[in-house]
């Protein structure tokens, strides 16, 4: 795993949707830079704690919990980020990035049903834990967010219109929190994915070689992005490194987006 040494030192740091992929590697990216503690919430628990345990038995200095967590309950997003505050006396970095995907659909076919969930797991759920980090972070007087968007988040996804609108959305949103929170000594700012090879996409493409060729033509260099390459870039715009860097959208897709 490349890295940049020194930037997430010291921190209290909480990954959300760290059971596997973009979250997981940098939940032990965030180790590997120091990070005092790693806090590794997803909806599955086993998970969360495969990783946590992962981060533990390897030999960087920063300590990891699990916290089973949906985050789209606002009670257990607020209990969870007031049980770090409690425990560790600060939250000084949240990369929020757990979400899901859904089968490709015509606009005229989607269903309410599978709108309201994909808004919920991928946009309402960032509005909530960005609703209590914040009111941490400007009582202890400064932290950085980290939202998981994706380049749908500045164009449309074939087949997408419901992730499409919760990946602006997010883009959105994290402009709103750094505006109104930046003379607080709070930097919001979201990494926009291209493909990436996770769980979540291997899922998606399933056995069907249309969507595996339409991935593939958003690739550069012949492949998708790891999961690696992802964290790295949410690390660092987590860490002091990127200390003016606020309201931004940052495209990791190596330029396939780039017009
Ligand atoms: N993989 C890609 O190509 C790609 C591209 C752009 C953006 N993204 C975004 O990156 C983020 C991570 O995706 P990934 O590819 O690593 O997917 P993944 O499925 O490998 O990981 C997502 C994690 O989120 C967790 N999660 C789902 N719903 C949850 C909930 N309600 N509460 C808590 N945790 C929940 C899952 O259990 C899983 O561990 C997502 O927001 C996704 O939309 C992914």
């Amino acid at each position: 795993m490349a890295s940049v040494s020194g930037l997430a030192l010291d921190k209290v740091v909480l990954v959300t949707g760290a059971a596997g992929g973009i979250g997981q590697a940098a939940a032990r990216q965030f180790a590997v830079q120091g990070a005092a503690h790693v806090v590794v919430a997803d909806i599955d628990g086993d998970g969360a704690r495969a990783t946590a345990e992962a981060i533990d038995a390897d030999a960087t200095r920063s300590q990891a919990t699990a916290v089973a967590v949906d985050v789209t309950d606002e009670a257990a997003v607020a209990a969870m980020v007031d049980g770090i505050v409690d425990r560790h006396r600060r939250l000084d970095v949240a990369f929020n990035n757990a979400g899901i995907s859904d089968a490709m659909s015509e606009f005229d076919q989607l269903d309410l049903t599978r709108w309201d969930r994909m808004i919920a797991v991928n946009l309402t759920s960032v509005f909530l834990c960005m609703k209590h980090e914040l009111r941490h972070m400007a009582a202890q007087g400064g932290g950085a967010i980290v939202n998981t968007s994706s380049g749908a988040g500045v164009v449309a996804a074939p087949g997408q219109p419901h992730y499409t609108a919760a990946k602006h959305g997010v883009v959105g949103l994290t402009k709103a929190a750094a505006q109104e929170y930046a003379r607080r000594g709070i930097r919001v700012n979201a990494v926009l994915p291209g493909s990436t090879d996770t769980p979540m996409i291997r899922r998606f493409i399933g056995d069907n070689a249309d969507i595996a060729k339409l991935i593939a033509a958003t690739n550069i260099g012949g492949r998708m992005l790891t999961a690696d390459e992802v964290a790295e870039t949410a690390v660092w715009l987590a860490s002091d490194a990127a200390g003016m860097v606020n309201g931004q959208s940052l495209i990791v897709d190596g330029g396939g987006l780039v017009r």
